[in-house]
């Protein structure tokens, strides 16, 4: 009855807590329920060519009550600094781990040997430090690191183990764009957290009802009347998000995974799946002082695929959270800085295309699993094995990757050490949003990805690359495979 729902409401509404803000406007009321908002943390930076990072158990106080355990580096409360590298630039990374278990540290989207890699073979034994150093030769673009130790990695990245890392290159410095980071360049993580009654996260499941935006619950910013940029990933364990802005204005897309797009791609929704980056520009410059607006993940109009055979219930697919469309944050206009950027530029930068003619090898790749007794999910009926190369690449090959999804699930395909383009998907449409250089993609249920990249550089008799679904439960489940890219 009435009394049995209403505990039920009390029971599972937990009582947030914020950070008191001077910006309590009349902005921050949300339809008929009245939200607190805290001010978006913005993970602090580290750079040079030496980063000392160290991970660490740690605690954050999410919710009135128990405070949460949490992992994060270097004295976060969940999630870790951003890394700030410029390309060109040989690099050290020193992590320590200060946990008492083993874990590894990705360089995520990351052009670099694979023994530098931090994949599940670079293992770091508790209180150890690994040293990797490589070059910096990506692209400037929105990258991150995060563990992945297999059968580990859902639980240290649900416990909050991660962080971006933001490459610069003199193309992407030579044009006018939003660059001040906190300011007017804001980093957006999203990802979210199923807490249980004593606001211990809960790590056996794929799916949060709690939205952290860079690890804040309701999170707000205020940001300059002008554009602005965001640099956006998806750190999800499972879902997949279709963001959009609430009053469907325009924004445009200028980079994503693997750097600048050729121009600036207009949209008013776009979907992100676990592992994906875009920059984006947000024009507030018409926008009035003191008003605001919320930066949503919306279910309606989803994009062909995307969740459509999930169930339908809280932690579906989408972008539902507890079957609603959720803000991911609330943005209040504030004045200006003194020399705003107010213009969308019409060009970025030239990519080199890479066309299916330049092929030079080809496979293809299933998605598997699902069978009585067998895995959930694999490729090509095999789960991950740390002694099994499953593909062997010739350096300086161009190959033409066809990823079919056999899988009842839809899938976030992501390939290590390449950054590839989209060349076609059996749906016969790869969004504008996905040209450009990509080192994950989404993969529907039913349907095929074909994709195009360049193994050069690197070649490896002994270290592979891992290719795999960057559900961290399917991977931890087994759906990954390596390959060796040899001379
Ligand atoms: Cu972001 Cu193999 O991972
Ligand atoms: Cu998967």
């Amino acid at each position: 009855g009435i009394f049995g729902l209403i505990f039920f409401v009390f029971s599972c509404t937990k009582e947030i807590v914020t950070t008191p803000t001077s910006n309590t406007s009349a902005g921050n009321t949300n339809s008929n329920t009245s939200i607190t908002y805290s001010n978006l943390w913005i993970p602090p930076t580290l750079s040079g060519t030496t980063f000392n990072l160290s991970l660490d158990k740690s605690t954050k106080q999410f919710f009135s009550g128990s405070i949460t355990n949490t992992y994060a580096y270097n004295g976060a409360n969940f999630w870790g600094p951003t890394l700030i590298m410029n390309k060109g630039d040989q690099v050290q990374i020193n992590v320590k781990n200060n946990l008492n278990e083993t874990t590894t540290s990705h360089w995520h989207g990351f052009h670099i040997p694979a023994e530098m890699d931090g994949g599940p073979h670079q293992e770091i034994l508790a209180s150890t430090t690994w040293s990797p150093n490589f070059k910096v030769m990506n692209n400037a673009a929105t990258y991150w690191y995060h563990p992945h130790l297999h059968e580990l990695t859902a639980k240290q990245v649900s416990m909050g183990a991660g962080g971006l890392i933001i490459i610069k290159d003199p193309e992407e410095a030579a044009l006018a764009l939003p660059r001040t980071y906190g300011v007017d360049d804001i980093p957006v993580v999203l990802t979210s957290r199923k807490f249980t009654s004593t606001n211990v996260i809960d790590f056996s499941t794929a799916y949060g009802d709690y939205l952290l935006t860079n690890g804040t619950l309701n999170a707000q910013i205020s940001l300059p009347k002008q554009v602005v940029r965001f640099r956006i990933l998806n750190a999800e364990i499972e879902r997949g998000y279709n963001l959009g802005f609430s009053d469907n204005r325009t924004f445009y897309i200028i980079a994503n995974d693997g750097g600048l797009l050729d121009n600036p791609v207009p949209v008013t929704r776009v979907p992100l799946v676990v592992g994906e980056r875009i920059e984006i520009l947000l024009d507030l410059s018409n926008d009035a002082l003191g008003s605001s607006l919320d930066f949503k993940a919306y279910n309606a109009n989803l994009p062909q695929g995307f969740g459509g055979s999930e169930p339908a219930q809280s932690g579906q697919f989408g972008s539902l959270l507890n079957n609603k469309d959720f803000p991911v944050l609330h943005i209040n206009v504030a004045a200006t800085n003194t020399s705003p950027m107010l213009a969308i530029p019409s060009t970025l930068v030239k990519n080199t295309t890479l066309a299916a003619t330049d092929a030079t090898n080809s496979r293809m790749l299933m998605v598997t699993g699902g069978q009585p007794n067998g895995p959930a999910f694999s490729f090509n009926n095999s789960t991950f094995n740390h002694q099994t190369i499953n593909q062997t690449v010739k350096l300086n090959a161009v190959e033409k990757w066809t990823i079919m999804n056999n899988n009842v699930f839809g899938h976030s395909f992501h390939i290590h050490d390449v950054q590839f383009k989209i060349l076609s998907r059996s749906s016969g449409s790869v969004g504008l949003h996905e040209s450009g250089w990509k080192d994950t993609v989404y993969l529907p249920v039913g349907q095929s990805v074909t994709i195009i990249a360049k193994f050069d550089d690197f070649a490896s008799d002994k270290y592979p690359f891992m290719y795999h679904c960057h559900f961290a439960n399917h991977e931890d489940g087994g759906m990954m495979g390596q390959f060796l890219v040899v001379p």
